[in-house]
């Protein structure tokens, strides 16, 4: 791969998009004993594929807002010689361990998250990736997710509200001059979070409402005044010049008993969203945590980049 990235334009993947009915995440690591060529063939091979496949998506139904975006992990990116010097925030991310719960480091070399209003959409992309990937990579993470009534998490409440929305998705998603070798392309973050639904579900209403920070049917925030500090919306509003966006789904297993939230989201920096999960984890001041978190645990940890389309297209060759 070369070390040129001077790239003459700079669409951004579909991450500023709001999240569909029906999502795919995908999370795979490369196999360690191929040659590399063959890795980085069906690497460009695949980028070409998502390129191919949004744009197919948007011809054929543009009304189904079904999307791919494909996102690459710091050690993948060594791994396929990918441009350098790299994104100027791209790294392993290191566990944060707090006095009680720990947002874990996990691998990942490649992310797909690939949303569609029906499922039948979602599946064929990710089995048309899977076809390709298989080769090279191993599958390591899959989660479902779905729209759960007016856009709840598991939990119950309404997740997105204080989402970023118009001109202002692009602002806190997408890199622009900071990194101007990146311009158009965005830091991804997600943990698949797993939920105690039986201990939060035997809290009445009222201590739930106080652990989020807002009523739960009507969706409103608490005043400053009775938002309790270790609520998760007092930890997670780090100011209002410091947002993500956020796409989080929620997935359940009844066979299993796995219900959860994957935590997603898509920043123009990183130190961003490690500031949220700070006080979150090790609390603000330090020891006041974050009490959802009392209730999920995260079981995996990665962040990625996801280049913008046109390096995507370049990277396919
Ligand atoms: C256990 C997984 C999580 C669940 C179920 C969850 C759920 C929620 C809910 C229900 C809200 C209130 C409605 C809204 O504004 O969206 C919210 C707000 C928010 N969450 Fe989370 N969240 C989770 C993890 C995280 C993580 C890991 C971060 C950051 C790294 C985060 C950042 C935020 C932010 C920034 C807000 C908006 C705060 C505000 O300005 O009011 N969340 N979340």
């Amino acid at each position: 791969m070369t070390t040129n990235n001077n790239l003459s334009s700079n669409n951004p993947q579909n991450v500023t998009d709001y999240p569909n009915n029906n999502t795919y995440f995908l999370v795979w690591n490369l196999k360690e004993e191929l040659p590399q060529e063959q890795v980085q063939g069906v690497f460009r091979r695949v980028c070409a594929l998502i390129v191919n496949l949004n744009n197919s998506a948007l011809d054929r139904f543009p009304d189904s807002k079904a999307s791919c975006v494909m996102s690459i992990g710091y050690e993948a990116w060594l791994k396929l010689d990918l441009p350098k010097p790299l994104p100027k925030e791209l790294k392993s991310f290191e566990t944060i361990a707090g006095v009680k719960h720990s947002a874990i480091a996990t691998k990942g070399d490649l992310h797909f998250h690939i949303r569609a209003d029906v499922k039948s959409f979602a599946y064929d992309m990710a089995t048309v990736i899977s076809g390709f990937m298989k080769e090279i990579a191993d599958c390591v993470v899959e989660v479902q997710g779905f729209r759960y009534w007016d856009s709840r998490s598991i939990l119950g409440f309404v997740d997105g509200t204080e989402n970023p929305h118009g001109a202002e998705r692009g602002y806190f998603a997408i890199i622009g001059d900071q990194d101007p070798a990146y311009k158009g392309g965005s830091y991804l973050f997600v943990q698949k979070y797993l939920h105690n639904l039986d201990a939060w579900k035997s809290l009445p209403v009222e201590e739930q409402e106080k652990v989020i920070g807002r009523s739960k049917e009507q969706d409103i925030e608490m005043s400053d005044e009775v938002k309790p500090k270790n609520s998760h919306i007092a930890l997670a509003n780090i100011g209002d010049d410091f947002k993500v966006v956020r796409d989080n789904m929620p997935f359940g297993n009844v066979a299993t008993n796995e219900m959860g939230t994957y935590f997603i989201c898509y920043a123009s920096t990183f130190t961003t969203v490690e500031k949220m999960l700070r006080n979150m984890f090790l609390g603000d001041p330090v020891g006041n945590y974050d009490r959802i978190l009392d209730f999920s645990t995260a079981v995996t940890g990665t962040l990625f980049f996801a280049p913008s389309m046109d390096m995507l297209d370049e990277f396919g060759g």
